[in-house]
C-alpha cells in the first residue's frame, strides 16, 4: 500500500474529532487539541490530557464536561486552565503531575468527584467562583496551603490528608452524608466547619484547632486522634451513633461536650497525656459499648447523669482516683455499668480495657487513611487505559486495519 492513502484517513479522523462534542474519551496532546474543543459548550464524555503533554493547556469555551477531566502522570505539564468551565459531571482527577503549579478554573462550581493526589508543585488554586457542590473530595499529598476555592455547601465524602503545608480547612458544609476524614496535614492546621450539623462518620487527626459549633449528631463514629489542640469543645453535640474516641491528643487539657446524652458504641478517652479532668459530659446518660478512660494525668471524672453503660468500664491513671472510683463503684453496684469493672489510680502504666476495647479506638488510623488514596488511583488508572485505546493507539490500530 502506498503512503498517499494515509493522509486523507488522518485528516478525516482529525476533522471528526474537532467537530464532535461527544466521545467516550477524547485525549488532548497539546494546546491545538484543546482549542479544537472551544466550540463545544457542553462536551459529552471525558477529556484526558495525555501523559506526554508539555504545553500549558487552556480548555477555553467549554462550559460543561459530562464525564471526567483527567491528567494522570503528566510529568511536564505546569498549567491547566478553563475560562468558562462550570461543571464536571464526573471526576476531576489529577494524579502525579509533579510540576503542575497553576490550576485556573474561575467558573467552576460543581464537580462530582475531586480526586487529586501527588501534586507537589500545586500551592494554590484560582477558583474564583468556588466549587460549592461535590460528591467526593479527596486531596492527598499536595503542597496546597489553603483550600480557598473549594467551599462546599454539600458533599458526601471528604478526605484531606498528607498536605504538609495546608494550615486552613474551612468549609460551609451543612452535613456530610458519608465521611469526613482529615489526617496528617500542616502541623498548625485548623479545621473549621461553622455550619456542619451532622455527619455520618467524622475522623480528625493531627489538627491544631477544631471548630464545629453546630454539630448536633454523628450517625456512626466520631474520632479525634493525635491532635495538637489544647481544648476541644462540641457545644451542640447531642448524640453519636457508634464510637466516640478522643485518643493521643498530647496537648489537650480541657474537653467539653455539654449536651451529649447518647453514645451508641464505646466512649474512649485514651492517652491524652495532659488531660486531668474528664468530667466533660454533664448530660451523658447512655453508652452502648465500653466506657474506657486512661491516661497519666486523669484525676477527676464525674458523670452525674450516667444511667446505662452496656459494656465494660475502665478508668486508670497515675493519679489518685479514690473519689472517682467510689462514684463509679456505685454505678457498678446499681447495675448502671453492665460489663466488667476496673478502676485503678496510681497506676504506673495506665492502660485500656484490652479485649473489651471497642473497635476503631486505636490511635493508629493510618490504614483508613490510605484507603482513600488507593480508591482514587484505581479509578484513575482505569480511565487512563480507556484514553490509550481511543487516542493515538486507537488511530494507529485503525490504520493498520485499513492497510
Ligand atoms: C504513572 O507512571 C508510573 C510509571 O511510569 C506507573 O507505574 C503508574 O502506574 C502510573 N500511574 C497512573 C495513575 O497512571
Ligand atoms: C444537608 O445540608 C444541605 C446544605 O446545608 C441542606 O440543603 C440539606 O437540606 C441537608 N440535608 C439534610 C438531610 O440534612
Ligand atoms: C497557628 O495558627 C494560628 C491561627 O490559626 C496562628 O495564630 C498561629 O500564629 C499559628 N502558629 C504557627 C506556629 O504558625
Ligand atoms: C445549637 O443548637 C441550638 C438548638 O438546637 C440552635 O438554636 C443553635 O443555633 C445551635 N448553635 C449553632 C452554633 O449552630
Ligand atoms: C444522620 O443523622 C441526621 C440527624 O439525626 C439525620 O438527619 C440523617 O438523615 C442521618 N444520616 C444518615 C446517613 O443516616
Ligand atoms: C497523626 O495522627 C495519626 C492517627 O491518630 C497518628 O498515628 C500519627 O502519629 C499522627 N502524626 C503526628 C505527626 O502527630
Ligand atoms: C501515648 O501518648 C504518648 C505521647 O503522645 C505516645 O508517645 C505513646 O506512644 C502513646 N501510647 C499509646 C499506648 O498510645
Ligand atoms: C474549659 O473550657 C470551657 C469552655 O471552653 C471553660 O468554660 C472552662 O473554664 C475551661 N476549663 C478549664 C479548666 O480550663
Amino acid at each position: 500500500m502506498s503512503f498517499k492513502y494515509l493522509a486523507p484517513v488522518v485528516a478525516v479522523a482529525g476533522r471528526v474529532a474537532a467537530q464532535s462534542c461527544s466521545a467516550a474519551t477524547t485525549t488532548i496532546q497539546n494546546q491545538g487539541d484543546a482549542s479544537g474543543l472551544a466550540a463545544c459548550t457542553t462536551f459529552s464524555g471525558s477529556v484526558a490530557i495525555a501523559t506526554g503533554t508539555t504545553d500549558n493547556i487552556q480548555l477555553n469555551g467549554v462550559r460543561a464536561i459530562t464525564g471526567d477531566l483527567v491528567a494522570n502522570n503528566v510529568s511536564e505539564i505546569t498549567s491547566i486552565s478553563a475560562d468558562s468551565l462550570e461543571r464536571i459531571g464526573g471526576s476531576f482527577s489529577l494524579m502525579t503531575c509533579e510540576i503542575l503549579s497553576n490550576l485556573n478554573f474561575p467558573q467552576l462550581n460543581e464537580v462530582d468527584q475531586i480526586e487529586w493526589e501527588g501534586l507537589p508543585g500545586l500551592q494554590g488554586l484560582s477558583f474564583t467562583n468556588k466549587v460549592q457542590k461535590a460528591g467526593v473530595v479527596s486531596i492527598v499529598n499536595t503542597y496546597l496551603s489553603s483550600l480557598e476555592g473549594i467551599d462546599l455547601q454539600v458533599a458526601d465524602e471528604i478526605n484531606i490528608q498528607n498536605n504538609g503545608y495546608l494550615d486552613d480547612i474551612t468549609m460551609q458544609l451543612g452535613n456530610v452524608s458519608e465521611s469526613l476524614r482529615i489526617y496528617a496535614n500542616g502541623r498548625n492546621v485548623s479545621a473549621t466547619f461553622p455550619n456542619l450539623q451532622w455527619g455520618k462518620s467524622i475522623e480528625i487527626n493531627n489538627a491544631s484547632t477544631i471548630s464545629m459549633p453546630s454539630l448536633a449528631s454523628v450517625n456512626n463514629s466520631l474520632l479525634f486522634g493525635s491532635n495538637f489542640f489544647e481544648s476541644l469543645r462540641l457545644p451542640n453535640l447531642t448524640d453519636v451513633g457508634a464510637t466516640l474516641a478522643i485518643s493521643g491528643n498530647e496537648a489537650v487539657t480541657n474537653i467539653s461536650f455539654p449536651q451529649l446524652t447518647t453514645v451508641g458504641g464505646g466512649l474512649s478517652i485514651q492517652n491524652n497525656t495532659k488531660l486531668a479532668d474528664v468530667s466533660a459530659f454533664p448530660e451523658l446518660e447512655t453508652v452502648g459499648g465500653a466506657l474506657d478512660m486512661y491516661g497519666d494525668a486523669i484525676d477527676t471524672a464525674d458523670f452525674p447523669k450516667l444511667n446505662d453503660v452496656r459494656g465494660a468500664f475502665n478508668l486508670q491513671s497515675n493519679q489518685n482516683l479514690d473519689e472517682a472510683c467510689s462514684e463509679f463503684q456505685q454505678y457498678k453496684d446499681n447495675s448502671v455499668i453492665k460489663g466488667s469493672f476496673t478502676c485503678r489510680g496510681e497506676e504506673e502504666d495506665p492502660e485500656g480495657q484490652g479485649s473489651d476495647k471497642p473497635e476503631g479506638t486505636s490511635t493508629g488510623n493510618a490504614g483508613s487513611g490510605s484507603n482513600g488514596g488507593n480508591g482514587g488511583s484505581d479509578s484513575a488508572a482505569s480511565t487512563l487505559k480507556i484514553t490509550g485505546a481511543t487516542g493515538i493507539l486507537g488511530v494507529v490500530a485503525v490504520l493498520f486495519g485499513l492497510l
